[in-house]
């Protein structure tokens, strides 16, 4: 597998998207504390509106603001912002225009739920917009506020979309500053400050979905960055046994005299239940071998974390170390 390289350091932006439910919150967390680890400053942006940051780091909802949410290894600092539409559009339209009065007009009139429910694209250049924001804002020296920012992304079927924000603006708006506004967007996004990361299981249609979003990432220009296999459990057999055992042979009495020359007496009833077992588990290890066979075919660098026991604070730390570990860094 090919290893993290060095050039996806250099990245500052980090979306990371995948497959529904194979852990693109918790990963893009971890990756945002393994990319603070060392004293940098991280900002972990949540774009879903489901409050998952929140619930993660176990805190309040977060408001539209960015707050301070934890503390990384070595000093450094993890912020949290969950974008909300409203907020984005009349923050976004203030940039351009004086709102004072408007705003408070358009919010009554019920203007902004029809431009950030009805008009296509529209919620996903504000996403975008705010991230773009946040990513190249500095301090009055000069300096970027963020060293990196992180973003938990919509799921692989509908990241394209969110991310290509070429394409909305044709609907939207063809001159003027917010159109120059969204063409930094669409550089921003396509540059080699961008990389768009893939979560995935090593299960059969996560794999498929993480091979079709690199397909669609690539037609896009848009950069893939790494893939994250989540959730990988320890394999337990030697790989020459795997074969034979995922097609059910499994020499009963062999294990047998083995657990006896541990010590241990079983009756038929047992051993017939760690057979049965043993196959599960070379079937599994199979369909892994094979998910990653799979990925290596896209020449993407991978990095694989570990099926922990539930997720709480503890366990994110534990990946980000990992992550870090194996070489993720904030650009300098
Ligand atoms: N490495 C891991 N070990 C154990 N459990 C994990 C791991 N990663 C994620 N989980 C658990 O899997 C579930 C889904 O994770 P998560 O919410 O991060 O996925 P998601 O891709 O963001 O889901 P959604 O598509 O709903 O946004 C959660 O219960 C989470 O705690
Ligand atoms: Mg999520």
């Amino acid at each position: 597998m090919t290893d993290w390289d060095g050039e996806l350091n250099h990245a500052r932006l980090h979306v990371v998207s995948g497959k529904g439910g194979t852990g693109k919150t918790t990963v893009a967390a971890a990756l945002a504390l393994a990319l603070a680890t060392g004293g940098h400053k991280v900002l972990l942006i949540e774009v879903e509106g489901r409050q998952g940051i929140a619930q993660l780091f176990d805190t309040a909802p977060l408001p539209y603001a960015e707050e301070w949410i934890a503390a990384a290894p070595g000093g450094g600092e993890l912020r949290a912002l969950a974008i909300d539409a409203e907020a984005a559009l009349l923050e976004y339209l203030s940039m351009f225009y004086n709102l004072g009065f408007a705003g408070r007009t358009l919010r009554k009139m019920g203007a902004i739920e029809f431009a950030t429910t009805l008009a296509p694209g529209l919620r996903d250049v504000l996403f975008t917009g705010k991230i773009k924001e946040c990513v190249g804002r500095t301090d009055e020296r000069g300096r970027y506020v963020y060293d990196a920012v992180v973003v938990d992304a919509p799921p692989t079927g509908r990241v394209v979309k969110f991310l290509d924000v070429t394409r909305a603006m044709a609907d939207l708006a063809k001159v003027g500053p917010i159109r120059d506004h969204s063409d930094g967007v669409v550089r921003l996004l396509h540059s080699s400050d961008t990389a768009v990361h893939l979560v995935t299981l090593l299960e059969e249609l996560p794999v498929r979905e993480t091979l079709e979003a690199v397909a669609e990432l690539d037609a896009a220009d848009l950069r893939p960055g790494g893939v994250v296999c989540n959730r990988v459990r320890p394999n337990r057999l030697p790989a020459r046994s795997v074969a034979a055992a995922a097609s059910g042979r499994v020499d009963a009495e062999r294990v047998r005299a083995g657990l006896a020359t541990a010590g241990l007496q079983v009756d038929d009833e047992t051993l017939d239940g760690l057979v049965h077992e043993a196959v599960e588990h070379a079937i599994r290890t199979q369909t892994e071998d094979d998910a990653r066979a799979q990925l290596a075919d896209t020449d993407l660098p991978t990095v694989s974390l570990p099926d922990l026991t539930g997720i709480d604070v503890a366990e994110l730390y534990e990946l980000a170390e990992i992550l870090y570990e194996h070489g993720i860094r904030s650009p300098r």
